[in-house]
């Protein structure tokens, strides 16, 4: 049992044999391993990877950060490609792109010799005053979940395992490591599974990291319920859990074997061999839990390729021309436009002489002098960043005139924001403030009395106030934290070469009070417990059932073309269980440039015995239209796009009777709409 094998007897053991049956070879290693030689692969070792074990040729899994590029060392020394923000990326409502993301981030892991990334961050949008709001995608659930599913196949793509993280309710950072989040099932259900358990069913995710709060008072890295039952249970989820770094703290070691925590980050404390075999022979958990924690990361380590030659695993690359133009590509179609009054915006290169750039944010880069910007895990070091400023002045270089001086200036852009300071878009506390730093404000009145086309550009990972300042300006494009490409990607929009396609996914409150978690201190950010009173209405469905307008709804963004909707045709107006419903529309492109219309359509279930969202979204479609052009755009329903969760009976169901067909350019912009009777 305890031999000790040379290399050569090693290469012949089964479980390295790559044409062996996966299932074989995950058996083979696992029953090699003595009970010590599994306490040890439970837990890391020098923060990013787990331990060898020499005598059996097993080698370290290594795993590194994060949700917008691969950062092997925080010493700054490895450069990787700096994705745009996750809030960036979900806003070009484009799967394709996270898609290429995802292979793209996946070559880079593979070629620094690392097998998973931590990676993606799907948890929803619950408040705007989330610090990490940036580095998560959407506050609506079905949106979630097709860019999740996609940027983990992108991943896996490259036998690279996603790490889906966090899981789940970890909606906000004040008292991340203890709050407790008091969440119904209904919610749980419609609101925060959905996209985790979609990476599981139609993306085949290798990892969850769980998170690092308590879900109805159970930390989740000893949740049994969320862990064994539903994840691996009733998802049938074969990889493995990981913990968030130091996310055992408070728990115990039994309950996190037998909740199905393989990997213990990112050393041993809980899992540490003393604890492990005290709680072992007290029979505080049995063998047969420790050994499906610990094949199922044999499972992953077999599935990402440690034990195959390296001609037969996706080769790596990094830095590339090729990984750039994706970052760019993201950066441009997730810019939304969201005010351009008097079509002040694309500025008109042939006419234009001088230019006014103003705002902190102008000179913006993601890695400053500070050691510890970026936002947290986050972070990643590119070999060169374009700041907005560079970008324009590139652009407008021998054409226009760079000023900072708005009275003199046919144009101001002012480029406002937030940064990756903590107590703003940053991991760790939440932001500390909604409304822009009052300098900005005070910079932005004041120019817009000295320049009549005042533009501002954001840049910045979460909503913030507008009220007073934003009825002063033409114009404010929404940039997010771009990525290293970001200054290209902005003045490409300016300028009009690029036609502004992205769409909010996440709602822009006029007032912080507005916002479904802000009613008390219980509901955000709570103390020991933080209450999620609002249930399913989140986001848009909220803002909806109160009729409470918001400044700029779910689903928007302008674009420098006009977009008409017609024929909205259903082919059936009677559902049956198993009937699959067509829907089609005309979308044509009503202005004189091209340009990129995403297609909401949303159901609304008109009479129902319980509560529901007044819409929800249930498909989108992105369409590239020339002028003049139009396309019928498809969408297909099943009964499930109907369904709720009924907490009564503890199932999805569906029940008879009308239900809305809502299709449209935004949450609060329905162009056309139909109604589908379903008699079950
Ligand atoms: C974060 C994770 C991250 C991990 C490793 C934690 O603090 O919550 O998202 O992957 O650290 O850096």
């Amino acid at each position: 049992m305890n031999n000790t094998y040379s290399e050569e007897e090693i290469e012949r053991l089964p479980f390295m044999d790559k044409n062996l049956d996966l299932e074989k070879r995950v058996e083979d290693l696992l029953g090699r391993l003595t009970i010590e030689e599994k306490f040890k692969l439970s837990s890391g070792r020098f923060m990013w990877q787990t331990k060898p074990i020499k005598r059996l040729g097993v080698k370290p899994f290594i795993m590194y950060d994060g949700p917008h590029g691969v950062r092997p060392d925080t010493m700054r020394e490895i450069k990787s490609t700096y994705f745009p923000s996750a809030i960036c990326r979900a806003a070009t409502w484009n799967p394709k792109l996270s898609y290429d993301f995802g292979k793209a981030v996946a070559e880079e892991v593979r070629e620094v010799g690392a097998h998973m990334l931590l990676a993606p961050g799907i948890n929803i949008h619950r408040t705007p005053m989330n610090g990490r709001t940036f580095e998560y995608q959407t506050e609506d659930p079905y949106l979630n979940k097709v860019l999740a599913v996609a940027t983990v196949k992108g991943i896996q793509s490259q036998r690279i395992a996603a790490c889906v993280k966090h899981f789940i309710c970890n909606n906000q950072e004040t008292n991340r490591l203890t709050v407790s989040s008091e969440v119904s099932e209904r919610a749980l259900q419609e609101m925060y599974l959905p996209a985790f358990k979609a990476t599981v069913l139609e993306a085949d995710a290798w990892s969850f990291m769980t998170c690092y709060n308590k879900v109805n008072g159970i930390y989740g890295s000893e949740n049994i319920n969320l862990l064994r039952e539903r994840l691996m249970g009733e998802w049938g989820f074969r990889g493995f859990t990981v913990s968030d770094w130091n996310a055992t703290a408070f728990t115990n070691t039994a309950g996190c074997v037998k909740a199905g925590l393989s990997l213990e980050m990112p050393t041993a404390k809980k899992y540490n061999k003393s604890k492990m075999i005290k709680a072992f022979r007290e029979g505080q958990f049995g063998v047969d839990n420790l050994n499906d924690n610990i094949r199922r990361l044999i499972r992953v380590m077999l599935l990402v390729g440690l034990y195959d030659d390296e001609k037969a695993i996706p080769k790596g690359s990094r830095n590339t021309p090729e990984h750039q133009a994706i970052a760019r590509k993201i950066a441009e179609e997730g810019i939304v436009l969201l005010k351009n009054e008097n079509a002040s915006l694309p500025l008109n290169i042939n006419k234009i002489k001088k230019i006014a750039v103003l705002g902190p944010n102008k000179n913006y880069k993601l890695v400053g002098d500070d050691f510890l910007s970026g936002g947290g895990s986050s972070v990643n070091f590119p070999p060169y960043e374009i700041s907005p400023l560079e970008g324009l002045k590139e652009k407008c270089l021998n054409r226009v005139e760079v000023t900072n001086v708005p009275s003199e200036a046919d144009a101001t852009i002012i480029f406002a924001g937030l940064n990756h300071d903590s107590g703003k878009d940053a991991e760790g506390e939440d932001k500390n403030s909604f409304e822009l730093p009052s300098e900005q404000i005070e910079l932005i009145q004041k120019t817009s009395k000295e320049c009549s086309n005042t533009i501002i550009v954001l840049i910045n990972g979460s909503p913030i106030a507008m009220n007073s300042w934003i009825d002063s300006v033409s114009s404010v494009v929404e940039a997010w934290y771009g990525g290293m490409e970001a200054g290209k990607a902005i003045a490409s929009v300016i300028f009009g070469d690029t036609n502004p396609s992205g769409k909010l996914t996440i709602t822009f409150p006029k007032r912080l009070s507005d916002s479904p978690a802000h009613v008390s201190k219980r509901t955000f950010p709570g103390d020991d417990k933080v209450y999620y009173d609002e249930g399913i209405f989140v986001g848009y469905r909220h803002f909806d059932a109160r009729d409470i307008a918001p400044l700029f709804p779910f689903g928007f963004g302008l674009s420098y073309t006009t977009f008409s909707y017609e024929n909205l045709m259903i082919d059936k107006n009677k559902i049956r269980s198993d009937d699959e419903i067509k829907v089609s529309v005309d979308v044509t492109n009503s202005g004189s440039v091209e340009g990129k219309e995403i297609v909401q359509l949303y159901v609304q279930d008109v009479e129902s015995s319980v509560e529901r969202p007044i819409k929800e979204l249930k498909r989108f479609e992105k369409v590239f239209l020339h002028p003049n052009e139009t396309k019928t755009v498809l969408f297909e329903l099943k009964k499930e796009d109907l369904s709720f969760y009924n907490e009564t009976v503890n199932s999805w169901i569906v029940e008879n009777g009308t239900f809305k067909i809502l299709v449209g350019s935004s949450s609060r912009d329905i162009q056309l709409q139909g109604e589908i009777e379903y008699i079950g």
